[in-house]
């Protein structure tokens, strides 16, 4: 456990995007291995996955899988994706259609509590307003996690405006903004460049990284292209390690 006599503060990172697709997986398992490279033990979740192949061991997502691949010693699936869900769809569509509910309140208690354990990098679901129930998005989940936020842009036509309102909406639900990451998802975009430099200088958040368009975005070569976040590492972490 961290800290020391008193319960530590949950420390880690809730990982958004621009939308589904844009590389939340891809950076988070880049910022895993740069974490552990640094020396920081880390754990990871994706409260919610839709979209999970049935297995004999049950529901299994692949983004969840490929994070708990990362991790030493590797966690049990549930505790890493606590609420699967088959269908490749809006999750409180797919739950609703099953007749089960997300309980927000429960998949907060269990990240917050591995938080209190080890740098938690919590990945959501698509972007930062999808429902999760009739009264309840993936904002609250992560309000009521209360881990600083990195936005994932994935860098295309289109991402300055989806950008700047989910920068724009994480801060108005009072979380806290870390940095941004570039996802360079378009090799072929022309404008990669100035879209990147746009975004620079309005984001309200530092960029935490820039990722090419890799053939294999493997997590260990991804990280050479973060930086960590700084300013979301909590009381533990707030120094940089040693270089
Ligand atoms: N920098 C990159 N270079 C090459 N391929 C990439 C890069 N970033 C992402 N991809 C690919 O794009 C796809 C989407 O990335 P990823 O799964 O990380 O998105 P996501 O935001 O986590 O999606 P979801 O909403 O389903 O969780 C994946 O096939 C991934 O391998
Ligand atoms: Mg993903």
């Amino acid at each position: 456990m961290r800290g020391g006599a008193a319960e530590p503060q949950p420390a880690g990172v809730f990982v958004t995007g621009t939308d589904t697709g844009v590389g939340k997986t891809v950076y988070a398992g880049g910022l895993i291995c740069l974490l552990q490279r640094s020396g920081i033990p880390v754990a990871a979740m994706k409260p919610v996955a839709a979209g999970c192949r049935r297995t004999a061991a049950g529901l299994r997502n692949d983004d969840a899988e490929q994070l708990r691949a990362l991790l030493e010693p590797a966690p049990s699936y549930a505790s890493v994706n606590p609420c699967a869900l088959e269908a490749a769809a809006a999750p409180h569509l797919v739950a609703a259609e099953q007749g089960r509910t997300i309980d927000c309140t429960a998949l907060a208690g269990a990240a917050r509590a591995m938080a209190r354990e080890r740098f938690t990098v919590v990945e959501g679901a698509g972007g930062w307003r999808v429902p999760l129930g009739p009264s309840q998005d993936m904002a609250d989940l992560a309000r009521a996690i209360g881990l600083p936020v990195v936005l994932v842009v994935g860098v295309r036509l289109g991402c300055l405006n989806h950008a700047l309102l989910s920068a724009e909406a994480i801060r108005a639900d009072g979380l806290s903004l870390a940095g941004w990451v570039a996802s360079e998802l378009d090799a072929d975009d022309p404008r990669r460049e100035a879209q990147i430099a746009s975004l620079d200088a309005r984001l309200p958040a530092p960029r935490l990284g820039r990722i090419p368009p890799l053939a294999d975005p493997d997590p260990q070569r991804v990280a050479e292209h973060l930086a960590l976040p700084w300013r979301g590492l909590g009381p533990d972490y707030d120094a940089p390690p040693p270089a």
